[in-house]
């Protein structure tokens, strides 16, 4: 092993036993073969705010302009990744670290990484932001009041969880924090869909991160 090559990523006092490899083919040299400037927008919201809706719409109008996208969604990543993970704060803690340090990977391979979770905590959020360049983390707050999710309840859980039946139910019996700062704030009680992925669209185009046109 060409050890000039390695650096210790343990922060044990002891002598490190793992050790990062440096990889050929960088960062830079994948995004450029893709001819785009990779990024993790990250979509929060209260669940029924519209948060899958706006990501595979924003999707979508990428995959179209030709960029080279991944979409990770909260529930499906539940659905193997992190299917060992519940609705306790620890549970959601994890939830979100895994799935920052999956976009992460996504960002090195060149994507741009659209994320759609929940993630209800601040400080969680902030974690993934910081696992990443700064330029290269976009928080996009996808808002409705809880009264209208409450309304939609798409997959009728708000009932079941106002019934008793589901606990640690954001919004209802676990807290939502929402973003402060968020570069992008989309108002789904106020536009429809594609207004709101033109916005995101909009921001990315100024950016510099697409010249894509809805
Ligand atoms: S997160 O809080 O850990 O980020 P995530 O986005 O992965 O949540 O999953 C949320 C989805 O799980 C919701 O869209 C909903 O369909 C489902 N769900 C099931 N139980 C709960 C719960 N207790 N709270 C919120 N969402 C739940």
């Amino acid at each position: 092993m060409n050890r000039s090559v390695l650096s210790a990523c343990s922060e044990r006092p002891a002598a490190p036993v793992v050790f990062r490899t440096v990889a050929t083919i960088g960062k830079a040299a994948r995004a450029e073969s893709k001819g785009q400037k990779p990024v993790i927008l990250w979509l929060t919201g209260l669940s029924g705010a519209g948060k899958s809706t706006i990501a595979n719409r924003v999707e979508d109008m990428l995959w179209r302009c030709g960029h080279h996208t991944m979409l990770l969604d909260g529930d499906n990543m539940r659905f193997g990744l992190n299917k060992d993970l519940a609705f306790a704060d620890a549970d959601r803690v994890e939830n979100i670290r895994r799935t920052a340090e999956v976009a992460k990977l996504m960002l090195e391979a060149g994507l741009i990484v659209i994320c759609s979770l929940i993630s209800p905590f601040r400080r969680e959020r902030m974690l993934a932001r910081q696992l990443v360049g700064e330029d290269e983390f976009l928080e996009v707050f996808v808002d409705a009041p809880l009264d209208l999710c409450k309304q939609r309840d798409p997959k009728g859980l708000y009932a079941r969880a106002l019934a008793g039946q589901i606990p640690n139910f954001t919004g209802i019996s676990s807290p939502y924090e929402p973003p402060e700062a968020p570069e992008i704030h989309l108002r789904t009680d106020a536009y429809d869909v594609d207004a709101l992925a033109g916005q995101v669209l909009d921001v990315l185009r100024h950016r510099g991160i697409t010249a894509c046109a809805p």
